[in-house]
């Protein structure tokens, strides 16, 4: 059902990339797109630029598709980090304020919160816990709690600020869960979708999620330093405007009309001029890729390729992390009993990408591969293991 072709997805040419947790090869069709926009402006410059004048409103379209939600709700930014800020720094926060987030979330989701001390915000860290009961004193970081995470919550707690999926265990939250706590309690839950969108099922308006910034070269496959920002049209309302420029005003290039008139859609975070060769890579992603088939599908293909990988691995040399199926995701961690990073090394030399983080290695394959590729991949594991 799924097109795996190496005409597709160049980079099976060589070796079986397994980590879409870290910088994806770039799909065919998002390279072909972005081309198509450089040429263009190569050739010609503003001349060529009307060809592609749809190209923002296509990006909001399709991405709201794939949330399930308005293209207005949709913004273009440069990476997670950007989008963070600008929530973070223009949210109506009152000094005594708390934001909860976890001690080990990516520096993304991390600092913009910690800048909010400058305003009399309090970051609350919930520790880290061990989920499976069996990883206790092995390794860290695991995961959070609710019950921490409800242990924590108090009459000032503004925002929960999390990651969809933990980026190093591949531990992921149950998102109903935490947006049904958030919604009886009035919190704004703020998501950090890096390592869910594109390869888990993410629908803000079903989990009652107030914002989800998102990094594109990951499971989105896209390019380098390519971001994106849903918002709720009432969370939006409230942030204040923090970053400004030619494109925050309803006059458009209207550039001499100073009216303050900025845009209460999305696009009132795509301040100025945006990487229209990133919008046309994503675009062309959405369009072949990510609309066509179903995130639901995506990720059971995904965690079918690893329940492939870790049929062949071998048990006695690694120990892996296995959530219960409602915490799985795209990346699976394993702890090598011989050193990782030597192990890394040498499964590079095989052709065989996988990253390393804190203690352990994340397998994180994407839909496109084969059974054969993870079968590949077990064996040059427990190979190089020994
Ligand atoms: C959870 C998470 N968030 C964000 C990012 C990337 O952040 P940014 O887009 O700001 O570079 C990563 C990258 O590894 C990540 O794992």
């Amino acid at each position: 059902m799924f097109e795996k072709s190496e005409e597709m997805f160049p980079a099976k040419k060589n070796g079986v990339f397994l980590s879409h947790c870290a910088i994806s090869p770039m799909q065919r069709h998002a390279k072909e797109a972005a081309q198509g926009f450089l040429d263009a402006m190569a050739e010609g410059g503003v001349r060529r630029l009307p060809e592609f004048y749809g190209v923002l409103q296509r990006f909001h379209q399709q991405v709201g598709q794939m949330f399930k939600t308005n293209a207005e709700n949709i913004s273009s930014v440069h990476n997670t980090a950007e989008g963070m800020c600008l929530i973070a720094n223009g949210y109506p926060f009152q000094p005594g304020d708390e934001v909860i987030s976890y001690v080990h979330e990516f520096p993304s989701n991390h600092y913009p919160w910690r800048l909010q001390e400058n305003r009399g915000v309090k970051l609350v860290l919930l520790d880290d816990t061990d989920p499976v009961g069996s990883l206790s004193g092995i390794c860290s970081p695991r995961a959070w709690s609710m019950e921490e995470l409800i242990r924590k919550v108090n009459s000032r707690t503004r925002i929960i600020a999390l990651s969809h999926v933990q980026f190093s265990s591949g531990y992921a939250a149950d998102l109903k869960e935490l947006g049904a706590f958030c919604k009886e309690r009035m919190i704004d839950l703020v998501v950090d979708g890096a390592q869910s969108v594109g390869c888990l099922p993410l629908y803000p308006e079903g989990c009652n999620v107030s914002a989800v910034a998102v990094s594109c070269w990951k499971w989105l496959m896209g390019p380098f330093g390519a971001g994106l920002l849903y918002t709720s049209p009432a969370f939006r309302d409230k942030i204040a405007l923090t970053m400004v420029g030619s494109s925050s005003m309803q006059q458009g290039i209207e550039y001499l009309d100073h009216t303050w008139a900025p845009h209460e859609d999305g696009c009132k975070f795509e301040y100025s001029t945006l990487p229209w060769e990133h919008l046309a890579a994503l675009n062309g992603l959405l369009e072949n890729i990510f609309l066509r088939y179903s995130m639901e599908d995506i990720r059971t293909e995904v965690l079918r390729l690893q329940d492939v990988f870790l049929q062949h691995l071998d048990p006695d040399l690694f120990r892996p992390f296995l959530f219960s199926e409602a915490h799985r995701s795209g990346i699976l961690a394993l702890l090598p009993k011989t050193d990782a990073g030597e192990l890394v090394e040498r499964l590079l030399q095989n052709g065989i990408v996988v990253t390393l983080r804190s203690e352990y290695i994340r397998v994180a394959p994407h839909f496109y591969l084969s059974d054969q590729d993870m079968k590949k991949a077990a064996e040059s594991f427990n190979m190089e293991a020994v």
